[in-house]
């Protein structure tokens, strides 16, 4: 259910908070005064995003025989984008305030004041009467009656291609990895040697000028995408499509390790279908502000490969050498937001735990494989070779994992700090290792502290990093 901008904001301020504070995710050109709904990913950020990345290509490239990589061009020829229908139909309503000038997306304005589904099927005729009768005013200004008629709006950003301005073409930013993959398809048949089917997925910066973007790294108007083309006979298409929603949400869940009740399923109507999709379903995520879309998976039958056959007139027709027939294979298409997917793994950890006497610590129980750091070595004190024992520690354990050494103030802050960047766990080395060779080992959500032989902390973590 949508809620009102600020109710919004008002959920995800503990996120956005802690982001900060640990330095996972700064607003942007901060400095500068900020440039609105642009962000910077910090140290701890950094880490998340890429170990997303490196999780999602190992499960869809790296231990599948049929999926291969690609990493395409963010500038494509702009031709491109006619034959895939970015240009005539990537549109979003929007109306204007007469008075205050404030832009907005017309079909969420009224889904923020009626509920989901609202603005469905409506033309803009009927979105603009529809706010025109009921009298909703301006979210900005507050005047009544004062917008526009609701347009269409073109989401690609335009830039130039050419040094001198006669001689530049206009060209845009990609709103989308996929189209990258299809203009390849040909090259990667031939050089790879697979037989259909196969996928060909690729990770990369996207960009659409999106009129609400909010939510904080929810809607971005830059953002990343981890998408696979997945190319398939005719016919076979809806038991693919079955399968792939199946593996994305099953990696979610026991790789990520996103809370299975988090997630859900929501199959496309008919009337919400693209015109070139026989099937889609949404993978979404219970976000503070409600179910939001994080994996949208379609399966879009031949559309894009005959339109830039069309287009391009080249044959990109595959040769079934088994069947001895060409045809042009059908695609499903996983297609998830790395920012978004960050966004619910943030949700997802964040706890405010009570503790006696009113105590609070705010903890991020990530997964394992997701969390920035691994481990955190301290030594008791700055003194009697107890920090030349912990800096050794930490010199073998960063061979093997990323991990942080840390011998400023108290101990129980030191826990504090990282419960909230999430470390799994926190090796303390005191007086008594220095006598019989052992250390404390304390683990993030239980808060269960062990001793162990320092000669055993290597095999003690393998066991328990998955
Ligand atoms: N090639 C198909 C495609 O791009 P999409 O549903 O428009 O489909 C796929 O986008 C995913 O990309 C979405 O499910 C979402 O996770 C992410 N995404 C789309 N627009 C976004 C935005 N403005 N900011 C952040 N993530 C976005």
């Amino acid at each position: 259910m949508a809620q009102p901008k600020e109710k919004e904001e008002q959920s995800l301020k503990p996120i956005v908070a802690v982001s900060k504070r640990r330095g996972f995710v700064f607003p942007g050109s901060e400095i500068y005064g900020g440039l609105s709904n642009t962000f910077d990913y910090g140290p701890n950020g950094i880490e998340v995003l890429t170990n997303l990345k490196r999780l999602w290509w190992e499960y869809f490239v790296h231990r599948r025989d049929d999926v291969l990589g690609l990493d395409s061009s963010i500038l494509l020829h702009p031709r491109v984008w006619e034959a895939s229908g970015h240009i005539s139909n990537f549109n979003d309503p929007l109306m204007d305030c007469k008075k205050c000038k404030t832009r907005v997306r017309v079909d969420k304005f009224l889904e923020d004041k009626e509920g989901e589904g609202a603005a469905t099927g409506k033309s803009l005729e009927e979105l603009t009467n529809t706010i025109r009768e009921k009298a909703y005013a301006c979210p900005t200004c507050g005047t009544i009656g004062s917008f526009t008629d609701a347009r269409q709006f073109n989401l690609m950003f335009k830039t130039s291609h050419g040094a001198s301005e006669e001689g530049a073409t206009d060209i845009y930013l990609r709103p989308e990895t996929a189209q990258g993959i299809f203009i390849n398809f040909k090259n990667v048949t031939q050089i790879a040697r697979k037989k259909v089917p196969f996928g060909i997925a690729q990770i990369g910066k996207s960009f659409r000028n999106e009129i609400m973007a909010r939510q904080f790294i929810f809607r971005t108007r830059e953002f990343e995408q981890m998408e696979m083309e997945f190319f398939c006979e005719p016919g076979t298409q809806k038991e693919w499509f079955k399968y792939w929603v199946d593996y994305c949400m099953d990696w979610l869940v026991n790789v990520v390790g996103l809370k299975k009740e988090n997630l859900r399923v929501r199959e496309h109507e008919k009337e919400e279908l693209s015109f070139y999709s026989d099937s889609t379903s949404d993978i979404e995520y219970k976000y503070p502000f409600g179910w939001g879309e994080l994996w949208g998976i379609a399966s879009r039958t031949d559309y894009d490969l005959t339109q830039h056959e069309k287009f391009s007139s080249e044959d990109l027709k595959y040769h079934d050498l088994d069947q001895k027939k060409k045809y042009l294979p059908y695609v499903v298409e996983p297609a998830l937001g790395l920012n978004r997917l960050f966004l619910a793994v943030l949700c997802d950890a964040y706890e405010e735990e009570k503790l006696e006497k009113d105590d609070i610590r705010t903890v991020l129980r990530f997964g394992k494989r997701v969390s920035p750091m691994k481990v955190a070595i301290f030594p008791l004190m700055k003194k009697d070779g107890l920090d030349a024992k912990a800096k050794e520690i930490y010199a073998d354990l960063r061979n093997h994992w990323y991990v942080d050494y840390d011998e400023s103030g108290a101990i129980g802050k030191r826990y504090r700090r990282h419960d909230e960047i999430g470390t799994p766990f926190c090796i303390t080395v005191d007086y008594d290792t220095m006598s019989d060779g052992t250390v404390t080992i304390r683990e993030r959500d239980s808060m269960k502290q062990e001793r162990i032989p320092v000669s055993e902390i290597k095999s003690y973590l393998i066991q328990r990093m998955v």
